[in-house]
């Protein structure tokens, strides 16, 4: 069974039989991986393109190609790109598409893999578009709460942090709407709510939602989402070093809790150390979940899953 798209530029375009199919995926790419590599996407290339800074990302997804038995050929830095020399979006990825058979690309901008798709020869991927979305992200995550407690219904999330340019909460939260039973609480600064087009569209899905000005406020969740203040999103400096401490989860807070603590990374200060070795501690299982996932999107959109 195909997904219901073949490029992949939100969580708005993921069906619930699409993520469900996605989990499966992932993890047979999982039991997979236990084997070392496989041969499912031999001769194939992934050209992966990113514009903007990424250790995990770009990693996962390049991890993920050499596994399925494919090759990646690789641009990162503006500087050293054709994009620093003014090309366009449109003109870059006619260009990637000739070389790979699917294109993975992270750029500033907003609307810049809407703009890719319109002429990728290719599967394309958006590995995220400036504050836009991160939709491999979310995915991610989700497998990560699917198996962390063995559903993904019927749970309660708070994201913490930048919600106004923190993509992976944009994602997230519109992936987690297609599921019964979610309860979401936002905790932000009030400079850095959630925009206010998710969550209308987490209202019209039925998801309960609320909010808080504290830490506090999300403790008795299922899942604390904690997210990095986007210091790159900032005009004025001075604004961002009033805002990036904000919300800091510290040990003490979990004291008697069975929460699980997220966290896309890297993170800066906002998740203490003293965490890390608590059970509750889930962000770096989330972060080696980055490749099954990534796998298993790519097997599907190349049809080899
Ligand atoms: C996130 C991103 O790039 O949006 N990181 C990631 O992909 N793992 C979050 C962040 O940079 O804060």
């Amino acid at each position: 069974m195909p997904l219901s798209f073949s490029h992949l530029i939100s969580t708005e375009q993921i069906s619930r039989t699409d993520a469900e199919l996605l989990l499966q995926t992932a993890a047979s790419m999982e039991e997979e991986l236990k084997q070392g590599v496989s041969d499912r996407l031999r001769g194939k290339v992934l050209a992966s393109l990113f514009y903007e800074p990424s250790t995990r990302t770009r990693l996962s997804f390049e991890t993920a190609m050499l596994r399925l038995g494919g090759q990646v050929v690789t641009a990162d830095g503006i500087q050293f790109s054709s994009m620093y020399k003014g090309e366009t979006i449109e003109d870059t990825i006619r260009m990637a598409g000739g070389y790979g058979d699917i294109i993975a690309m992270r750029h500033p901008e907003v609307g810049s893999a809407a703009r890719a798709v319109t002429v990728s020869p290719v599967p394309f991927v958006n590995a995220g578009d400036g504050p836009g979305e991160h939709p491999t992200q979310a995915l991610l995550d989700l497998y990560t709460i699917q198996k962390e407690f063995g559903r993904t219904q019927d749970l309660h999330i708070a994201m913490v942090g930048d919600l106004k340019f923190g993509r992976t909460v944009h994602s997230l939260s519109v992936l987690l709407a297609l599921f019964p039973g979610i309860r979401v609480t936002l905790i932000s600064p009030s400079e850095l709510h959630m925009p206010e087009h998710i969550v209308s569209l987490l209202r019209e899905k039925g998801v309960a939602l609320d909010s808080g000005d504290s830490i506090e406020a999300g403790l008795h969740a299922d899942v604390i989402y904690m997210t990095r203040v986007q210091k790159e999103r900032f005009a004025d400096v001075a604004e961002y070093e009033r805002l990036k401490l904000r919300f800091i989860l510290q040990a003490d807070h979990l004291k008697g809790r069975k929460a699980i603590v997220m966290h896309p990374l890297p993170r800066v200060g906002e998740i203490s150390t003293d965490i890390d070795t608590l059970p509750n501690a889930a962000y770096f299982r989330q972060a080696h979940n980055g490749v099954p996932m990534r796998m298993g999107i790519m097997a599907l959109l190349l049809g080899a899953a």
